[in-house]
């Protein structure tokens, strides 16, 4: 008789310490953790951590098994308790009707129409960054890439869902954000950080950058009320949704949560995809010239409408192929309610699925050369063999990323409008090493310099 198999049943990396497990070596190596335990415990297997239950997958099968088949037997993993300190419960850690509901009310600020409206904000940005990187054209110098795209990606996300009602503090809220990240991750790293109530002078800290996340949030909120402004915005849609039942609107709590949330999620991700795709571009020569002659032949000379990007394939090759070698999101999580069944073993309730965007796309046995720089694998014609989740940078299921679309005529509009005006060269200095936080940045800002060409 075959004998069913169960958690304990799964292999697990070589712990170091009794007590802590494996909690050192993820803390150490992070995303190389990953990759190198599917090398030696293959597509499952769990992790030793103290106080949960972690199990890792790596197949496309059954991470779609995850996050569609059987997505409801699923909430978000113990990460986005951590998340949810920072952000709230928007869109990103709600749960079940609630979430549900949200999403029906946030989903129309997504729709093509709506995006067809942003165009002209996404162009109007660039041309304001275009303008900026004009003083350092041809003169040699290198300047900051990273912080403006940054900015741009800000600016973006303000213009088109907030009606740039965050503008005169986008500095300091970099710095909140970026604090924020870091302490989110020093809380999912550590399942012994004591509770945020509790007076540590860490939560003291944390605490502190909540605060100021409020005060901007909050601030954003009230003006709008008080001028009882509608505009053609995420933020208007929201302040002004009712529930069908009972007829209210949304409180200001649960207003700030969502706006924080979009607006978090909204940039950092898009702007560390255009960084890492300007790196690989200045790296592969080859590619930036198939890109270039796209672009001069199909493109007016100005980008205005978005039939002005429809045509440009290898664009949308470049970003899908930037986006498989450094997926902005690299790793996702989920926890079981039920108890489940996942590659023949019995997974018990409450117990965490993490699944590595970044090792799929990185699977020998699923891309070949995968840590080179190849747009030519996006081509229609080559994808047809592969499994739907072998590529998922913005998740799946009921759960895929609201901003999917956004980002990436974002993208679109920003590298073709930015690669037509310049020749921009990554600084040679620059070592592309991986600070996986939340998000996968780069662990060095990215300096570059511009040459004009036309
Ligand atoms: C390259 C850019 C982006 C990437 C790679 C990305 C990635 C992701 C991923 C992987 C998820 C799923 C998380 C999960 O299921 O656990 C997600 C969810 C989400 N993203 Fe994005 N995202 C990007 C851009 C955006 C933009 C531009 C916005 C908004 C303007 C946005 C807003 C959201 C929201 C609100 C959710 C939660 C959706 C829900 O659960 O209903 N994202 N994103």
């Amino acid at each position: 008789m075959l004998m069913k198999k169960g958690f304990d049943d799964l292999p697990y990396p070589k712990i170091s310490n009794a007590i802590f497990g494996n909690m050192a070596q993820l803390r150490k190596e992070k995303i190389n953790f990953f990759i190198q335990q599917k090398k030696v415990l293959g597509n499952i297997y769990r992790i030793k951590v103290p106080t949960r239950k972690v199990v890792v997958i790596t197949s496309p099968e059954w991470i779609k098994y995850v996050l569609v088949d059987n997505n409801k037997n699923y909430t978000k993993s113990f990460a986005y308790d951590s998340i949810r300190l920072f952000l709230g419960n928007g869109l990103l850690t709600s749960e079940g009707d609630f979430w549900k509901r949200q999403r029906r009310l946030a989903q129309p600020a997504f729709h093509k129409e709506k995006l067809h409206l942003m165009f002209h904000n996404m162009v109007e940005q660039t041309n304001k960054c275009i303008q900026r990187l004009e003083k350092y054209a041809d003169s040699g110098a290198l300047f900051n890439l990273s912080d403006e795209l940054y900015k741009l990606t800000l600016d973006i996300v303000n213009s088109t869902l907030f009606y740039n009602e965050i503008e005169s503090t986008t500095g300091s809220i970099y710095q909140l954000v970026s604090k924020g990240s870091e302490f989110i991750t020093q809380r999912i790293d550590n399942p012994f950080q004591l509770p945020n109530w509790v007076p540590t002078p860490h939560n003291w800290r944390e605490k502190k950058i909540l605060h100021s996340m409020d005060d901007v949030f909050f601030s954003i909120i009230d003006r709008r009320r008080k001028n009882k402004e509608h505009h053609e915005d995420l933020l208007s849609m929201l302040m002004e949704a009712k529930d069908e039942e009972t007829g209210e609107g949304m409180s200001n709590k649960q207003l700030r949560d969502e706006i924080l949330t979009i607006f978090v999620a909204g940039h950092e991700t898009t702007q560390i995809a255009l960084g890492w795709t300007f790196y690989l571009l200045s790296k592969n020569p080859d590619k930036l010239n198939q890109l270039n002659n796209e672009l001069d032949a199909q493109a007016n000379d100005s980008i205005t409408s978005p039939s002005d990007i429809r045509g440009l394939t290898y664009l949308k090759q470049v970003i899908d192929e930037s986006m498989r070698c450094y997926p902005p999101a690299w790793v996702m999580g989920r926890r079981t309610i039920e108890k489940d069944n996942i590659e023949g073993y019995e997974i018990p309730p409450y117990t965490n699925v993490v699944m590595p965007i970044y090792v799929v796309h990185h699977d020998e046995s699923i891309w070949e050369n995968p840590y080179e720089f190849e747009p030519e694998r996006f081509a229609p014609d080559k994808l047809k063999d592969k499994h739907k989740y072998a590529y998922f940078p913005f998740g799946g299921g009921p759960r895929l990323c609201i901003g999917n679309n956004f980002a990436i005529q974002e993208m679109q509009v920003v590298l073709a409008m930015i690669l037509q005006r310049f020749r921009v060269e990554i600084d040679s200095q620059f070592i592309p090493e991986l600070d996986p936080l939340v998000t996968l940045r780069p662990k060095y800002p990215i300096y570059a310099k511009v040459w004009k060409r036309k």
